[in-house]
């Protein structure tokens, strides 16, 4: 496994690669969410390039870019263990130089959910994952469907910008007790912790109405949000039941839906997501 820091050495190293090359942009402090990732273009690719890297671009100034958890060590001990070939880990002054000034940006699909609340943060991951694309140039890149948004906001820039790749969706992978895999579950106090699978809870919950034969989205959202409001510990964000390509909010479900939400415990905040009727 080879550890590049600098775009040049990475565009280097590219042409040597044997193709199809798989690519799974991370933010590091992995888990077994990002290794299902590695493990799935490990299966599907010839090469496989990581990438870490904490982007400051989809932070804004008050959430937590500086207290990000890294732990390289780790996560390359980690990356190795999975049979990655390439990790690829610039520093900020290589992604953003002095003077930096281009973006990309998915427009009306990054207002709701996440973008209501995070309005600059879409932009930052469109924009980095462009550039780690044209840097890495993969056949297949891979994300999870625990950032639901994030990976629809993905695949539309790929095919609307005509990209030559293929962006691939991965399931989320969880903890026993249903909590969603996340870097910043270690933020959570103990106490937190225990309450955390409440998210889970309630979308088995739309998960079980729905099997029932349930289609009013006010009937579900009502349930879900009491099962959430019955935690002390947990404010909630949103809870969504929108189209799974639009993400236009529902009042009726047809076919399918994504039921999706944010929850803040103290500072951290959790996302979790899952769609009915696939
Ligand atoms: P990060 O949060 O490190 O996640 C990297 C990838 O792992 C994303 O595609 C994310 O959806 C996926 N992932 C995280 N938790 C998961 C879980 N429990 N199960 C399955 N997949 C999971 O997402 C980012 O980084 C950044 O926004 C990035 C795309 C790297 C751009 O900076």
């Amino acid at each position: 496994m080879k550890i590049i820091e600098t775009i040049a050495e990475m565009k280097a190293i590219r042409i040597k690669l044997k193709e199809p090359i798989g690519f799974v942009p991370t933010m590091g402090y992995l888990h077994e969410g990002h290794l299902s990732l590695v493990g799935k273009a490990k299966a599907e690719n010839k090469s496989v390039v990581v990438s870490i890297y904490v982007n400051p671009a989809q932070f804004a100034p008050t959430e937590d870019l500086s207290k990000y958890p890294r732990n390289l060590k780790r996560d390359l001990a980690m990356l190795e263990q999975e049979g990655t070939d390439i990790v690829f880990f610039p520093a900020d002054k290589e992604m953003y130089p002095e003077g930096y000034d281009t973006w990309v940006t998915v427009d009306k699909l990054t207002k709701p959910l996440e973008g209501n609340f995070r309005p600059t943060h879409f932009r930052g991951v469109t924009t980095i994952v462009n550039k780690l694309f044209n840097i890495v140039q993969p056949d297949n890149a891979y994300f999870g469907q625990k950032d639901a948004q994030q990976a629809l906001v993905i695949k539309k820039m790929a095919k609307e910008l005509d990209m030559n790749l293929n962006v691939i969706v991965c399931p989320t992978v969880r903890e026993p007790d249903g909590l969603a895999m996340s870097s910043r579950n270690v933020y959570l106090t103990p106490e937190q912790r225990k309450s955390a699978p409440a998210l889970y809870k309630s979308l088995i919950l739309a998960k079980d109405l729905f099997s029932h034969g349930e289609r009013n989205t006010t009937n579900i959202l009502e349930q879900m949000t009491a099962i959430i409001q019955k935690e002390p510990l947990a404010n909630i964000d949103y809870i969504s039941i929108a189209d799974t390509e639009t993400l236009e909010e529902l009042h009726t479900i047809k076919k399918s839906a994504l039921v999706s939400m944010a929850v803040r415990y103290g500072n951290t905040r959790l996302i979790d997501n899952l769609i009915l009727g696939e």
